[in-house]
């Protein structure tokens, strides 16, 4: 027996929308983004996923202020030498690209769009900015559509991933629409053919997925507030302060999986220790899917689990 899918080649992590305040300033006076960023790149750092790459799609600090690039810069940077992560900055529209330069990349910058190309191991992640300056809707230039196709002509090992700010998917929400990103067919006609194999994207503060010129599109949700979808019909829009979260991709040879992952950690109802990876060595493939898979099996019918607080639990399988 095999499994259908051999192991990831890649692990990244996608991060959207930190909206940092310099002065440690919270959010609309209440929300503590810098915490929520803290608090997930300490998960990420002592979790079991071995990430090759933290990439952040936008709306980085949401005044533009340098102390809020400082603050992400000095709170991200050592975690992702400790993952042995690179970290792939992208503008958003809440972002200003002086500070942004000057604070990220130690550049000056006059006020150019920053695009730029990171390699991961046979992949190819770039990062796109779909910015207007004094603006919030998205617009890519065509200077910037002719250094992608450029980039794009020669294929990559293991294909590309396209990182932006402003998704090129609609929004059912008419407020959201009218910041949109602009000029989507010129970027379909320049993506079509390529080997992008997906497109990341942020800015609409809610977890949602489509497809571009046949391309997955996976939009992070904020780490800052969230877009709540049911919320009542006499609000246009509601922004809360729950539910913020950030997704990993995993990068197959054939297919790449997006997958949300809170910010905040729930009470753990049930939990399997790490050490029964070991079992995983110690069997053949097909012992071990007999354990797992059969319903009256041993394993499934023994406390093989653990509760939050350390007890065994009632038994409970898998899936
Ligand atoms: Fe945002
Ligand atoms: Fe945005």
């Amino acid at each position: 027996m095999s499994f259908e899918v051999d192991a990831p080649l890649h692990t990244i992590a996608h991060i959207s929308d930190t909206h940092l305040l310099g002065g440690d300033r919270k959010l609309f006076s209440s929300i503590d983004v810098a915490a929520n960023i803290t608090t997930i790149m300490s998960r990420l750092a002592h979790s079991e996923h071995n990430i090759e790459a933290l990439v952040f799609t936008g709306d980085l600090a949401d005044l533009g202020e340098p102390e809020a690039y400082r603050f992400l810069r000095a709170t991200v940077e050592p975690l992702a030498r400790e993952m042995g992560a690179q970290v792939v900055w992208t503008m958003g529209n809440h972002d200003e690209r002086e500070p942004y330069a000057r604070e990220l990349f130690d550049e000056e910058s006059a006020g150019e769009p920053h695009d730029r190309v990171y390699w991961v191991n046979g992949l190819r992640i770039i990062s796109l900015d779909s910015t207007v300056p004094g603006y919030h809707h998205g617009d890519i230039e065509e200077s910037q559509f002719e250094w992608l196709a450029a980039e794009l002509a020669s294929p990559a090992e293991h294909g590309t991933i396209l990182a932006l700010h402003h998704p090129p998917i609609p929004s059912h929400n008419e407020f959201v629409r009218i910041i949109e990103l602009r000029n989507q067919e010129r970027l379909a006609s320049v993506l079509s053919g390529t080997d992008v194999r997906t497109i990341l994207g942020g800015h609409l503060h809610y977890s949602t997925y489509s497809t571009f010129a046949g391309i997955p599109v996976a939009v992070a949700s904020a780490t800052c507030y969230t877009v709540d979808f049911g919320a009542p019909r006499d609000l246009l829009l509601s922004g809360v302060d729950g539910s913020q979260s950030i997704q990993l991709v995993h990068v197959y040879p054939q297919q790449v999986v997006h997958t949300i992952v809170p910010i905040q950690e729930s009470r753990s109802v049930i939990a399997y220790p790490a050490t029964q990876r070991e079992m995983l060595t110690q069997y053949s493939t097909e012992e071990i899917f007999e354990m797992v898979s059969n319903k009256r099996s041993a394993h499934n019918r023994e406390e093989q689990a653990i509760s939050g607080g350390g007890e065994a639990v009632t038994p409970g399988s898998l899936g």
